[in-house]
């Protein structure tokens, strides 16, 4: 495999300018930690000092950083700023999904919103520790209810905008959240009339802990407004003080909990604290973007994944970053949107995903070349392995030749990347995450949990120690924290991921190790999709399969059984979809849906997805041992596809 080595004049402000300088750093890290995390810690301003580095204790899941520091995220992202004279400076550059309009706010103005709103939440009797939910889309005010929350004390719990009102509600009442901030309408290129409001009015009555509705008015449409119970976002901040005294957190105390799915049909609340969290996504955002006070910095992600949170909220703006918030989708009003605003407003780091990628490449270069990239310094991905082919368009087309590609790796468990190339130190390889950063220590366990230390050869990947970001508990079930990833290997937190380590060291993930798809760099449990497709009408039984898309990176594909006496249809499968968007969302309907007659299932009643995985990527020549099944005739009629 060729390695790219670090383009030439690629100049890093921040010192790390060579391999032997990464290794040096890498060791320094692994011999003493807690120096090492003591000197990143202190690029945060924190209230009062900790007591400990690090008391994490993996034998009991317990994970616990800077103990008894005490500090402020919003206060970290805007205040301190101000302080430092950048007050004038821009924090957010909001791209509308209109191409002719977009609005910049300061640093300044961004604290005269942030405290506005926090006053608003606590008038409206919010308090430190009480959950707040946002449900929107990508508008300057989702950024502003983040940091508001954070500011007062109060845990935000993101709610991706795509999601149905049924997953909203199930979120909003796993965590109790007693107030929801939400918007009329959702504006998405060709979609102007999202129902966002509508959604969270459907389940409203559902969630006895929620009191409370916020709702931007984005659109002009007049909207259903309960009285007692929703207010716009004008009237619950107006008459409030524009001055709000950030709360005093412990580094523990949580500062969100973001929802992400898992092996069974529930989706966890990944809780992140504030100390540990904050450092490591103000460190890392600094490290691998190699971001320099001047830059223009685009994150394309959506503020309902943790990219959103770490690498558009915390991690930029603690750094005092200037960035484009983006609204719209990258076809929209065509295919060379994205390059259209790199143009535009300069961008010097990039940072994308993958699938979109793939999409983009397929419509031809002339959609990038009458855009002028030359501001483009970094260029990021995220979310799932990228191949070769949109790995090296990324490079040569986009990039032309001179921008180090960051393939970061890491997980909403994770909070901030672990590996990932740093630009100006380390040589690339398309499709390698290639090295950890200092203080991240990966190894990869067999099924034993015994290290492998063969090379080129996959096993499971696993965390040997803590880092500051990790995340501490699912929220309200410990023990399905525990579960989850202290008891496969234990005394290492356990990834879910398989990877390999090639002869260079560079690591290769392989993909999810449990039943987890990544779409579109998404993650869908196949749990949750085969429950909801299981409650569309008529259908017996489902069973989920990733497959190789050619643009979604994992497609989904549905074997489904139905009720006797029930006949197959165009109907059940539209049924069937629809099932699947009311109550998850759209980014979960499966691309394709067989019918059949019964699945493969072993003696025990488990079904044997590797037969079904071969049918779907029509590897059926040889379908591997099929002697368990309990009823081999059902490969004939899986077969007659
Ligand atoms: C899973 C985490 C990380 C933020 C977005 C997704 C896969 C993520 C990469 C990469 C190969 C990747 C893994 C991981 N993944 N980044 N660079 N190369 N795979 O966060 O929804 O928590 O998903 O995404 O399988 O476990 P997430």
């Amino acid at each position: 495999m060729k390695k790219y080595s670090v383009p030439k004049n690629f100049n890093s402000s921040i010192g790390h300018n060579s391999l032997d300088n990464y290794q040096s750093l890498r060791k320094n890290a692994e011999q003493d930690s807690n120096s090492y995390w003591e000197s990143v810690a202190k690029r945060i301003d924190w209230f009062d000092q900790w007591t400990t580095v690090n008391n994490t204790d993996y034998s009991k899941a317990h994970i616990e950083w800077f103990s008894n520091g005490k500090l402020n995220a919003s206060y970290n992202c805007i205040d301190r700023h101000i302080e430092n004279g950048l007050g004038e400076k821009t924090a957010l550059i909001w791209q509308s999904n209109d191409p002719t309009t977009s609005t910049n706010v300061s640093y300044n103005e961004l604290l005269k919103k942030v405290s506005l709103f926090a006053n608003g939440l606590k008038r409206a009797g919010i308090k430190k520790g009480d959950r707040v939910c946002i449900y929107m889309q990508m508008i300057p005010e989702a950024i502003i209810a983040m940091l508001a929350c954070a500011r007062i004390g109060a845990v935000h719990s993101v709610v991706f905008g795509a999601f149905s009102s049924d997953a909203l509600k199930n979120r909003i009442n796993d965590s109790e959240c007693k107030l929801l901030i939400t918007q009329d309408n959702g504006v998405r290129g060709l979609k102007f009339d999202i129902p966002m409001k509508e959604n969270a009015d459907k389940i409203a009555d559902k969630c006895p802990s929620l009191k409370t509705i916020v709702m931007v008015e984005r659109s002009e449409n007049d909207m259903f407004m309960k009285e007692g119970r929703d207010i716009t976002w004008n009237q619950f901040i107006d008459g409030c003080s524009s001055e709000c005294p950030p709360e005093v957190m412990d580094a523990e105390d949580p500062l969100f909990i973001l929802y992400t799915s898992g092996s069974t049909g529930k989706p966890k609340g990944v809780m992140h604290t504030t100390g540990g969290y904050l450092v490591y996504a103000s460190h890392t955002h600094e490290l691998v973007f190699d971001y320099h006070q001047d830059d223009v910095y685009w994150c394309t992600a959506d503020i309902g994944w943790i990219t959103g949170h770490s690498y558009i909220v915390y991690g930029p703006l603690s750094n005092a970053a200037t960035q484009v918030i983006f609204e719209g989708v990258p076809n929209y009003p065509d295919f060379g949107r994205f390059w259209q605003i790199v143009e535009q407003h300069k961008i010097n780091v990039f940072y994308t995903a993958p699938t979109a990628l793939r999409a983009l490449m397929k419509e031809g270069d002339d959609w990038v070349t009458k855009y002028d990239l030359s501001s483009l310094k970094v260029l990021g991905t995220v979310g799932e392995p990228i191949k070769s082919p949109e790995w090296h368009w990324y490079f040569n087309v986009i990039g032309n030749e001179k921008c180090p590609i960051v393939d970061t790796w890491w997980q909403t468990e994770t909070g901030g990347i672990l590996m990932s190339p740093i630009p100006g130190c380390i040589p690339t390889k398309p499709g390698s995450a290639t090295l950890p950063l200092p203080g991240i220590i990966p190894e990869i366990l067999d099924e034993e949990g015994k290290v492998i230390t063969e090379r080129n050869t996959t096993g499971y990947l696993v965390m040997t120690q803590s880092w500051p970001g990790q995340m501490r508990t699912v929220y309200g079930d410990h023990q399905r924290f525990i579960d989850t990833y202290f008891s496969q290997a234990p005394g290492n937190y356990f990834t879910g991921d398989g990877a390999y380590i090639d002869d260079d060291g560079y690591f290769w993930i392989t993909g999810r190790v449990d039943d987890v798809l990544n779409v579109s760099g998404h993650r869908i449990g196949t749990a949750e999709v085969e429950g909801a497709i299981g409650a569309a009408s008529g259908v017996a039984e489902a069973a989920v399969i990733g497959y190789n898309h050619e643009i979604k990176g994992e497609g989904i594909y549905a074997f489904v059984t139905l009720m006797t006496g029930v006949a197959s249809s165009e109907e059940i499968k539209k049924d069937i979809l629809d099932t699947v968007t009311k109550i998850i969302g759209p980014h979960a309907k499966p691309s394709v849906i067989q019918f059949c007659s019964g699945l493969p299932k072993t003696r025990s009643g488990k079904i044997m997805r590797r037969i079904l995985k071969k049918i779907a990527q029509n590897e059926t020549e040889d379908l591997g041992d099929i002697s368990t099944l309990a009823d081999p005739s059902v490969i004939d009629s899986l077969l007659e596809k």
